[in-house]
């Protein structure tokens, strides 16, 4: 099937968005066909509809994982042990660089908002909360804002768009802790516990928020869903360069000349979003590094420039995806103390609840500190290659771990020779 290329099918996440970045209050997102696709589908489908749209679609999570959407929400549809169930959005977003969701949360709230209400509404679920970084303000503002105008407008809390359907929206703000934006952990948070991951399975799916099926979705992923919806799983796929489905916000930091997200299809390579979009590296630097998705994803050189920025894709190079945000590493930049920094940062993140994780990541921080001061000796390098091996999957009760070593563990790779003249 062909479709006209108007922007609202080419950008189905940012077509809205204002020259000037302010937020669109309700009335122009009204404007902007903004709760349309709401109204018709509370009125003309039901869950079962929905959820196989999803399911086509091949729509993967963009919180990290790249889960694919749509067998999640079957997973929860099916659950029957209670009539009470939560919708969760995930709006930690705490990963060093990464900025895609505050985009979104921040200049189009109301998006989310009718994305929350959609997804809600197909998982039969009456509560939902938005799990939003607390340093946030500003989108913690906005939200606050949108949120009182969709009640006020009956798009939120009962008999919405006159069916049968009554939902709750609130919103939760973190109090600075990475693991939060884990799901589980964000639970516990929730419930007012110590934000700690829980032992999976049980799913949140099956057992989550209070006991209770629970679905936890990123921002970004649930904002594709009213696009889906009313354009279908067929278009949605055409809209990428590449097997992984639909767009995607992506973007570059660090010594670029134009940093920022742009929304764009899956498959772009890093190349164009390096030179076209962030208008390549700023003048007396040259690239010597990039991470593709986030400070837990694994270092990746120039040669790797021309992958196209999709989950697939870049795992087969051997990093991962990630929030697809990346940070460039230019020449001037010292590997080991970049690396010592991000270290230093998963470390001070560690939740402490397991060995490898609390005492493994701060003792990697030592030893690259005396590397780093030139103190270092072989023997310093290979404990680090022994405290890696031992977080892997198994050993660590989280992903935090092994997301923590994966930078080091390139670094150690492809710059070595950098490891090896930091010694005595
Ligand atoms: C340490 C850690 C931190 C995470 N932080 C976030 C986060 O800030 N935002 C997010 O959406 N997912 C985060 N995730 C992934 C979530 O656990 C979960 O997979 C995601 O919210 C599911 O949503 P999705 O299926 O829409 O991607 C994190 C995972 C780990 C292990
Ligand atoms: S890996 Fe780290 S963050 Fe995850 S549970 Fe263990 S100690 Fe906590």
């Amino acid at each position: 099937m062909k479709f006209k290329k108007k922007n609202n099918q080419t950008h189905p996440l940012t077509w809205r968005i204002r020259k000037d970045k302010k937020p669109i209050w309700i009335e122009e997102y009204c404007k902007k066909k903004g709760y349309k696709i709401a109204e018709e589908t509370l009125n003309n489908m039901n869950s079962k509809e929905i959820i196989l749209i999803i399911k086509n679609s091949e729509l993967k999570g963009r919180g990290g994982g790249g889960f694919p959407t749509g067998i999640k929400w079957e997973l929860m549809s099916k659950v029957n042990i209670s009539k009470d169930k939560y919708i969760i959005c995930n709006a930690d977003e705490m990963e060093p660089g990464s900025y895609k969701d505050k985009l979104l949360i921040e200049q189009l709230p109301h998006l989310l908002i009718e994305s929350i209400i959609i997804a809600a509404f197909a998982l039969k679920a009456q509560q939902g909360y938005i799990f939003l970084r607390g340093e946030y303000i500003k989108a913690n503002i906005n939200l606050q804002k949108a949120i009182k105008e969709a009640i006020n407008a009956g798009f939120i809390g009962n008999k919405i768009f006159n069916t049968k359907f009554n939902f709750k929206l609130n919103i939760h703000t973190g109090a600075g802790r990475y693991i939060c934006g884990e799901e589980t952990a964000l639970l516990n948070s929730l419930e007012g516990k110590r934000a700690i991951p829980r032992h999976k399975p049980p799913f949140p799916a099956l057992v989550g928020f209070l006991g209770k099926p629970t679905c936890i979705n990123n921002v970004e992923t649930l904002c594709n869903i009213p696009g889906i919806i009313k354009y279908g799983p067929e278009w949605y796929k055409g809209l990428s360069k590449s097997n992984d489905y639909g767009t995607k916000i992506m973007g570059f930091s660090g010594k670029v000349n134009n940093p920022g997200v742009w929304e764009m299809p899956f498959g772009t390579t890093a190349r164009e979003i390096l030179e076209k979009y962030a208008k390549g590296m700023c003048k007396k630097v040259k690239l010597k590094a990039w991470q593709p998705g986030g400070a837990s994803t694994a270092l990746l050189t120039e040669k790797h420039l021309d992958t196209p920025m999709d989950f697939t894709n870049i795992l087969k190079i051997g990093s991962r995806l990630g929030t697809g945000v990346a940070l460039a590493i230019d020449d001037k930049i010292n590997i080991l103390s970049l690396i010592k920094n991000i270290e230093k940062f998963f470390s001070r993140e560690s939740c402490g609840w397991c060995t490898p994780c609390r005492d493994g990541l701060p003792w990697i921080v030592k030893i690259l500190n005396k590397l780093e001061k030139k103190q270092g000796n072989k023997k310093d390098i290979k404990i680090l290659r022994d405290l890696c091996s031992h977080i892997k999957n198994g050993t660590t009760f989280c992903a935090h771990a092994i997301g923590a070593i994966t930078p080091l563990q390139s670094a150690m790779k492809i710059f070595y020779q950098e490891f090896k003249y930091s010694l005595k």
